[in-house]
């Protein structure tokens, strides 16, 4: 497989993008890793790495990172949008500030890259744009509005981009991923112990994700659907979520107390 000469990867301190970082410096490659804090176990690991300190939610800062490597005609060939966070931020009420937070990280964290890139002048060479989307973007988890919103405008977007720029040097892809075990926040241990345990038989592995997204990377295939069973499995559980009263439909909080009445609450806020 022909790989990329110069790869950037968001979010290396853990997860997906660490073993991206793993899987290219490995290999050879030129590697620049933007990471929003210094993690000298890893600096010290991959000395050839570039690591650039930045919060992919700083729009400026990223923007002046892109035209810089421009400038010293170092500008990568392949980008991997993979920094991203999820919180819960709908559970016994609706949490703005959190929602925000997963909104500038997961959509303008990615489109902080996206302007700056569509802004450079006469391209000499192909540069590929990954964003790592997820199968949440279809099925909401109705505890974590944020992600599946963040995520479903993501794969939106992308589905827009890639078919805008289709015959330029510039190509949007994506990957709809299931889920893969990572440190990244999970709810499934809050609901029956079989929704965890489904949710594992149907996840895929680290190395496994990564050497997915590294060969397609280096495609010209828009969208990696990973994996396959995991796929149909949130599909099934979107529709019966859209078919079953009540079901997964957050009409509980998550430990189990049920949602009160408008006007009941409004009737306690009086006598209180
Ligand atoms: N794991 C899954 O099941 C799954 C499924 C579908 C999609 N995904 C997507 O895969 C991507 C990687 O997730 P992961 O599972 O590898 O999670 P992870 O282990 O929690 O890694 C997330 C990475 O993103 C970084 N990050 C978070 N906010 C950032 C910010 N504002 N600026 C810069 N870096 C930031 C984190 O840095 P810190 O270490 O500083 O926090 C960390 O390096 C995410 O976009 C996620 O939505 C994951």
């Amino acid at each position: 497989m022909n790989l990329s000469k110069h790869v950037l990867i968001t979010g290396t301190t853990s997860g997906l993008g660490r073993g991206l970082l793993e899987y290219y410096a490995g290999a050879g490659i030129q590697v620049t890793a933007v990471n929003r804090r210094k993690c000298d176990e890893l600096e010290a690991h991959f000395p050839r790495v570039s690591f650039r300190l930045a919060d992919v939610r700083q729009q400026e800062k990223i923007r002046d990172l892109i035209v810089h490597l421009a400038e010293s005609g170092d500008l990568p060939d392949l980008f991997i949008l993979n920094a991203g966070i999820n919180r819960v931020d709908n559970d016994s009420f609706f949490d703005v500030g959190i929602f925000n937070e997963v909104m500038e990280t997961n959509l303008l964290g990615v489109m902080n890259f996206v302007a700056p890139i569509t802004q450079l002048e006469k391209l000499s060479k192909k540069v590929s744009v990954v964003a790592i989307s997820s199968m949440g973007s279809g099925l909401p988890n109705p505890y974590c509005l944020s992600y599946h919103v963040s995520k479903r405008a993501l794969t939106a977007s992308f589905d827009v981009l890639s078919e805008m720029y289709a015959g330029t040097p510039l190509c949007f892809k994506q990957v709809v991923l299931g889920p893969v075990p990572t440190a990244i926040h999970d709810t499934s241990h809050k609901f029956p112990k079989i929704m965890s345990e489904i949710k594992k038989i149907f996840s895929v592995s680290l190395p496994e994700a990564v050497q997915s997204i590294v060969k397609f990377s280096e495609t010209d295939q828009k969208t990696l659907i990973l994996p396959w069973p995991a796929y149909f499995l949130f599909r099934a559980v979107r529709m019966a979520q859209t078919a079953i009263p009540g079901f997964y439909r957050g009409r509980k909080t998550m430990d189990g107390r049920k949602r009160e009445p408008k006007e009941r609450r409004e009737e306690t806020v009086k006598h209180a």
